[in-house]
């Protein structure tokens, strides 16, 4: 028995919520997968799902091109829950109908539930929710019942408990909804009857139990970063088959200070792991010698790594598996969805596909990124490797401006590790997304005891964000920056200067190059 009995189908209709609307079904222990709305009702019957959720959408349910449903499926017996343009998709389908308001309703909002409806069972009558519309559902389907109303919407959201029907108008995902777990919670447990069987727990077990089955007496290859994703992938499969697996960990000596060490020393020492360092830092730099530009330092970097990969994994001999840490929204993101992102970034780890492996092993394909560490703390990682903040694959060559140095090298790594001290004194290290020291390029005048100096700028970096495309500049305290800078300009030399960056993404990057 697996741990995917019972599964749920997110049909997306393009709306920019979907991702969100699948990690809090996770979050309520049920698992559901994120599908494009043209999925027909035979393809659904045939996975057997459990319920079905419509997500928000971008259209009008009028327009030429709106996204449609195969309209069978409300005839397949299997619960659907409308959300926002699913709502309205819902009621249109099935004979009520649609208007287009003069007024658009938009941000947090007042609304009457009926607590005795299926999906406001135990809820406050009056709330607040996260509305963002301007059609809305006029008049209801035949059957449907009116469970939450607001006072400029007839239909805040609707029911058919005989048919298992169910639709609101807000988005109950969103933060600012404030029972909007309760009201999920309602339709996963009491209308598609789900049990909170999704757990990462068993999502371990099972996981290891299956991976032991597919790979036999065969072998395994990983390319560790010591990035979250792919240490956990690759613990997973080290449970699964020991040593049959080698990861390879090439060290290119643009990581932080002593985190080369810190990721050998977990995975051999803790785990005692096949694991085969490269210290080829003098390789990487030799490489880089002279080169300021961002995207060629980025791609010398990216090749150089797969022919030290390729080097390395020939020694080994024959090796039918490469295990690759894929997460879910890698895979939704490549297309699966109806809101396909387009990627900024090549991971540098990222390997050519012919590399003359028979399979690829991707454990993590189902999981978003909470749940990968979820799984990481139930293998034993450490804190520090499971709450690692992103790292770049080209590392701190796209945090020194210019031509990279040993020195310059050596000088931001100092640097870096005092922000990254001080942040985690002062508890910001989990509030803040990412945050990170910049050698800025700019040399400036100052004075330090009674001489003069011309030195070197550290910029500071912070900022909060949840997917990285876009993101605000952390407001970190006043004295912490103050504790930062002074220590940076005492402790590392030839520093005169600290600045702090107070740009958004966008109009800037997260990272300076
Ligand atoms: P930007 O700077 O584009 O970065 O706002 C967004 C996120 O991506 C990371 N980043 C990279 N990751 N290879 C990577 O694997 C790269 O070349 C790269 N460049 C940026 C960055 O740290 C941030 O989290």
């Amino acid at each position: 028995m697996g741990i995917k009995n019972e599964s749920i189908l997110i049909m997306d209709f393009g709306g920019q919520y979907s991702q969100l609307i699948a990690r809090r079904v996770r979050e309520c222990n049920v698992y559901c997968e994120l599908k494009s709305y043209k999925m027909t009702a035979d393809e659904i019957k045939k996975a057997g799902y459990k319920g079905i959720i419509f997500t928000g959408g971008p259209n009008s349910t009028y327009d030429e091109n709106a996204p449609k449903c195969d309209p069978k499926v409300f005839e397949l017996g299997i619960p659907v829950l409308g959300i926002c343009y699913g709502a309205q998709l819902m009621a249109q389908t099935l004979g009520g109908k649609v208007k287009s308001s003069d007024v658009k309703e938009y941000g947090k909002t007042e609304i009457e539930v009926n607590p005795s409806s299926l999906l406001f069972h135990a809820a406050k009558p009056n709330n607040v929710c996260w509305m963002s519309h301007t059609d809305f559902i006029a008049e209801v389907p035949h059957g449907f019942k009116i469970t939450a109303i607001s006072a400029d919407c007839p239909v805040v959201a609707m029911e058919d408990i005989k048919r298992n029907l169910y639709a609101m108008q807000f988005h109950p995902e969103v933060q600012h909804t404030n029972e909007g777990m309760l009201y999920l919670k309602n339709f996963l447990y009491n209308a598609c009857c789900c049990t909170a069987e999704w757990q990462m727990s068993s999502f371990v077990t099972d996981t290891i139990r299956d991976l032991k089955d597919k790979i036999g007496d065969k072998k395994v290859l990983c390319a560790l970063s010591g990035g979250v994703d792919s240490s956990v992938a690759a613990l997973l499969v080290h449970k699964a088959v020991g040593k049959q697996l080698t990861c390879i960990f090439v060290d290119h000596g643009l990581l932080r200070k002593d985190e080369g060490d810190q990721v050998e020393s977990v995975f051999k020492q803790q785990f005692d792991m096949n694991l085969i360092r490269v210290n080829a830092k003098d390789r990487f730099l030799s490489k880089l010698v002279g080169v300021s530009d961002p995207e060629r330092k980025r791609k010398i970097i990216g090749e150089e790594f797969i022919r030290v990969f390729e080097e390395e994994s020939q020694k080994l001999g024959k090796i039918e598996y490469l295990c690759q840490g894929t997460i879910y929204p890698d895979v939704v993101e490549s297309g699966v969805g109806e809101s396909a992102v387009i990627k900024s970034h090549h991971n540098v780890g990222g390997l050519p596909e012919d590399v003359g492996f028979e399979g690829i092993i991707e454990p993590l394909r189902d999981l978003f990124k909470d749940e990968v560490r979820r799984a990481g703390l139930e293998l034993g990682i450490p804190e520090f490797l499971v709450w690692r903040q992103p790292f770049p694959g080209p590392g701190l060559a796209i945090r020194i401006m210019g031509d990279i140095t040993e020195e310059k090298l050596a000088l931001l790594k100092d640097a870096d590790a005092i922000m990254r001290e001080e942040f985690a004194a002062n508890g910001l290290d989990r509030q803040v997304n990412q945050y990170f020291a910049v050698l800025t390029g700019i040399k400036s005048v100052g004075v330090m005891g009674d001489g003069r100096t011309y030195d070197n700028t550290i910029a500071l970096r912070a900022v909060t964000t949840s997917d990285f495309m876009t993101a605000d500049w952390a407001r970190v305290p006043y004295d912490v920056l103050e504790k930062i800078s002074n220590r940076m300009i005492n402790e590392v030399p030839n520093v005169n200067r600290v600045v702090y960056d107070i740009t958004s993404k966008p109009p800037a990057t997260i990272e300076w190059e």
